[in-house]
Parts: C-alpha cells; sequence; structure tokens
C-alpha cells in the first residue's frame, strides 16, 4: 500500500502539479498511516491534499475519529500543510451542516462549479465485515440529494461506534482516479467471498457499488481475509 501510495502521488504531482487523495478510517489503515510515516521524505507532502472518505459524528479528539487516526499515526510526523488537510467538520451542531460545509470545502479545494464532481486521484476504502464502504451501509439510505458529495447516514442498530456518519456519496468514489480498498481479518473472509466470486448485489453488500470501475481498483486482502478465497 505504501508503494502503491507514493505511485500514485508522484504520478499526480508530476502530471497535474497536486496529489489529492481521501482516506477511510477504521482499524484496517492504521498499519498503513504507520508505515507512511516511517518514510516521511517518500510523498511531495507539500503538494498533497487529504481528505476524507468518511467520519463518526465525534469529536476530533475522540478516540472513534477517522481524523484523529490519521493526524496521530501519520499527518503529525510528514510536513503537509495544515491548510492541505481538509478534516470532515464534526463540531457542527448538526451533521447535515457539516455534511453541507464539507462539501463546500471539497468543492473549493478542487474550484468545482456546482454539479460537478471532483476526481481524487487515489481514495482508500475498507470493507466491513457487512460487506459496507466508506459509510455506504446496507440497509441505510443516504439522506442527501444527487449531486451531494458529502451526506449524513444514520448506521442501523448493529453497527459500532453507533454515531452518525458523514460520508463521501457514490458519485464522489466512482469519479476517482483510483481506488484501493484494504481488507484485513478472517472476520471478513466470508464476505470477501461472497463480495468477489457469490451471491452479491449493492443491497446486501454496498462496497459492490464500486463495481462499475473495478478496472480502476487494487484490493490489498491479507492471508486471513482470503482465507475462503479460491473455494468454490
Ligand atoms: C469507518 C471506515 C469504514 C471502514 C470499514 C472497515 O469509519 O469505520 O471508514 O468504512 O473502512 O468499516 O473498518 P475496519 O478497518 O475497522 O475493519
Amino acid at each position: 500500500m505504501v508503494r502503491l501510495f507514493i505511485r500514485a502521488a508522484d504520478q499526480a504531482v508530476g502530471a497535474r502539479g497536486s496529489f489529492r487523495t481521501a482516506f477511510s478510517g477504521g482499524r484496517t489503515p492504521e498499519l498503513f498511516f504507520r508505515r507512511l510515516a516511517a518514510e516521511p521524505k517518500a510523498v511531495p507532502w507539500a503538494r498533497t491534499h487529504v481528505f476524507w472518505v468518511d467520519e463518526r459524528y465525534v469529536p476530533p479528539d475522540s478516540p472513534a475519529s477517522n481524523y484523529r487516526l490519521a493526524a496521530e499515526t501519520l499527518l503529525s510526523h510528514v510536513d503537509i500543510p495544515p491548510t492541505q488537510v481538509y478534516r470532515i467538520p464534526t463540531e457542527h451542531r448538526l451533521a447535515s451542516d457539516a455534511a453541507r460545509a464539507y462539501d463546500r470545502t471539497i468543492r473549493e479545494a478542487f474550484g468545482l462549479p456546482e454539479g460537478q464532481t471532483p476526481q481524487f486521484d487515489q481514495i482508500l476504502l475498507g470493507m466491513g465485515s457487512d460487506g459496507h464502504t466508506a459509510s455506504l451501509f446496507p440497509g441505510c439510505p443516504l439522506e442527501c440529494d444527487a449531486d451531494d458529495l458529502a451526506c449524513v447516514v444514520r448506521p442501523g442498530a448493529g453497527i459500532q461506534p453507533q454515531a452518525l456518519r458523514i460520508t463521501l456519496t457514490p458519485p464522489v468514489l466512482l469519479a476517482a482516479r483510483s481506488l484501493v480498498v484494504l481488507v484485513s481479518g478472517r472476520e471478513k473472509a466470508r464476505t470477501l467471498r461472497e463480495v468477489l466470486m457469490g451471491e452479491s448485489d449493492e443491497a446486501r453488500h454496498p462496497i459492490r457499488m464500486l463495481w462499475p470501475v473495478l478496472d480502476r481498483i487494487t484490493w490489498l486482502v491479507d492471508r486471513e481475509a482470503a482465507a475462503e478465497i479460491g473455494e468454490a
């Protein structure tokens, strides 16, 4: 993953003068963040812009915060200008206001007019054992309009941590130049097999919404999560 990230950053900066990426949170990315922090000069951080794929609606210093995970394990160890770190603003009283504010932040950072979709250079995703990605959960419809870039999700009862989420919307994920899906842990093996090889659809496993851009996805799966792949 570190090499993929560095290569994407170098290609984007070489081609367009900047590298715009969006991180997921949860448990899986921590090792990637720490390994990237161990090579602080490997990425053109002065030209890199970091956004978030999704965020739990908690304060930025909460242990559940996706921003805090990346800030503590990576961003505080590299020379990225603070103005190029676009945290989802969970301090708004209403999560819907935070989603609108983040939508505006993305549009301004990309210099995008209304109605256009930003094209991230690389988006880092995970997958939950229920087949969710970003904060697109089974049975949890998005509360947003068609051209929103970010919106509020109320996760179902079984989703931990129980907090509202702000997530990038499917059109933004589908527009990315490249996507990397990181999957680790034996508890995901059955779902990963179903998603990649078996009976699956977007309603059952929301990560299937990425299938139209499967050619732009790199799957990085550890041995435990791959344990059931290859079994008919
Ligand atoms: C989040 C993440 C989420 C994550 C998956 C996998 O806010 O939890 O953005 O989409 O990628 O839930 O989570 P783990 O890495 O903890 O298994």
